[in-house]
């Protein structure tokens, strides 16, 4: 049976939505500055850039402060399980209707992809924004002394980095944009991250355990090995 479970906090959609609107505005005024197109015009969308970066960078500390004092980091320790099931599902099984091979719990919120995925993001792409983007301010400004001492004598390489990252994040947020619609309705989990609130199997969502495998998991998992699997054709998120 299905209940209604209060999964985002408020800090954490706080977190989330600012997040989502810095990277998109850092993108866009970082991509004007690479020459991509003109909006906002150069100076300004340094300027813009530099705003927000350092708006960024306090939304992070703050975020590392919940994540630890919250205990909500151990949901982003990576694992193996079900990880073979849970690509064959975004490659195959969702287009057949197979069941999620694994299921959303208060301590679990997140798939073993989603755990990899955002702790490369948080522990990998985001530091190397932060100190390409700090070390680009300090060779520009006249404060180079801090980029002098690590030895760094040419800008390319910090471009370079600061440009990778943001491509990468730039794709992760079209395959962001297109998971989210993968919920057990295409607004679901949009509407959980703007509510808190997710309709979970009761009995996991009280237990709240680890990552719980469903009826159909292994089956999931096997599937490219089978012609037409024969998968539940319930959505369990
Ligand atoms: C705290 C984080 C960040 C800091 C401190 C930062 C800082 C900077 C600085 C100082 C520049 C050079 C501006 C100039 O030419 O005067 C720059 C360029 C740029 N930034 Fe950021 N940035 C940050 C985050 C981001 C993020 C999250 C993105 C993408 C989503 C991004 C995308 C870019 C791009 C594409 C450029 C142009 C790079 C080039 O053509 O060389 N930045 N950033």
């Amino acid at each position: 049976m299905k209940k209604q479970v209060y999964i985002y906090k408020s800090f954490e959609r706080f977190w989330h939505w600012t997040q989502a609107f810095l990277i998109f505005f850092l993108g866009f005024t970082g991509f004007e500055i690479h020459g991509s197109f003109t909006f906002f015009g150069y100076q300004n969308a340094v300027e813009y850039h530099n705003i927000a970066a350092y708006a960024f960078i306090i939304l992070i500390a703050f975020a590392i402060f919940w994540h630890f004092s919250t205990g909500e980091w151990k949901q982003y320790v990576p694992t193996l399980t079900n990880i073979k099931a849970q690509i064959n599902f975004y490659l195959i099984g969702i287009f057949r209707d197979a069941p999620h091979p694994t299921k959303k719990t208060v301590l679990s919120k997140l798939n073993p992809l989603q755990r990899l995925v955002y702790a490369g993001l948080k522990l990998l792409v985001i530091p190397v924004m932060v100190i390409s983007g700090l070390l680009y301010m300090f060779y520009r400004y006249p404060q180079a002394g801090g980029v002098v001492g690590l030895d760094i004598n040419s800008v390319e390489p910090i471009a370079l980095f600061h440009t990778a990252g943001a491509f990468a994040l730039v794709a992760f947020v079209i395959v962001h944009l297109y998971l989210i619609t993968t919920g057990h309705k295409p607004t679901t989990n949009l509407k959980a991250m703007i509510t808190g609130y997710e309709d979970l199997e009761e009995e996991e969502s009280e237990k709240g355990s680890e990552i719980k495998e469903v009826a159909g998991a292994e089956a999931a998992a096997d599937i490219s090995e089978t012609e037409t699997p024969a998968l539940p054709a319930k959505n369990l998120d």
